[in-house]
């Protein structure tokens, strides 16, 4: 792994999360679990480089994102998609997700990855916020996103570091 300054990136972050999607993964080496995001973005707020994600409740991966402090987000080549469609149509509940796609988990900086990954990114939380319903300018978003209300949390993570392969 080569650990890399985020600035550097080339890539389209809009690319990054909208066309090869990412793991998100929280938890350690005893207990974590992970799911496909394609929603997300990167910048920068209160002078730190940072990721945004958006979780719904009732994900497994929530209570992870929940009781840590650090997520990751994992981003692969194509070869990977279909195990990325696997872990974005199941959930941790009811299956061991790398059995199950054979990505082989790893432990890193506090949180955990996975070793095919081609771009990893630890973040640390620092901020959380449940999209609010009576924030939707665009109204029709509220409908076509939320029949269920089922509103996803916003976490704000600061990039601690990040490694590509
Ligand atoms: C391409 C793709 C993108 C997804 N993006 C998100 C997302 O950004 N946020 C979210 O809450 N769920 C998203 N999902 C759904 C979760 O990945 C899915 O519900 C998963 O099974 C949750 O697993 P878990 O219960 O083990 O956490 C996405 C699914 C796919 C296939």
């Amino acid at each position: 792994m080569n650990k890399i300054d985020i600035k550097t990136l080339k890539e389209s972050a809009v690319s990054l999360f909208d066309d090869s999607w990412c793991l998100i993964t929280a938890g350690d080496e005893n207990s974590y679990n992970t799911m496909t995001a394609s929603w997300g973005a990167m910048g920068e707020l209160w002078n730190e480089d940072v990721c945004f994600i958006f979780i719904r409740p009732q994900r497994y991966t929530y209570e992870f994102t929940e009781k840590n402090n650090r997520f990751t987000l994992s981003f692969f080549s194509e070869e990977y998609k279909k195990a990325l469609t696997f872990c974005g149509r199941n959930s941790g509940r009811d299956c061991d997700k790398a059995k199950e796609t054979g990505l082989t988990p790893k432990a890193i900086d506090g949180s955990m990855g996975f070793k095919e990954s081609r771009l990893t990114i630890v973040c640390e939380k620092l901020y959380y916020q449940d999209l609010d319903p009576k924030g939707f300018i665009d109204e029709t978003l509220d409908s076509k996103n939320y029949a269920l209300k089922d509103y996803h949390r916003m976490y704000v993570g600061k990039i601690v570091s990040a490694y590509t392969e």
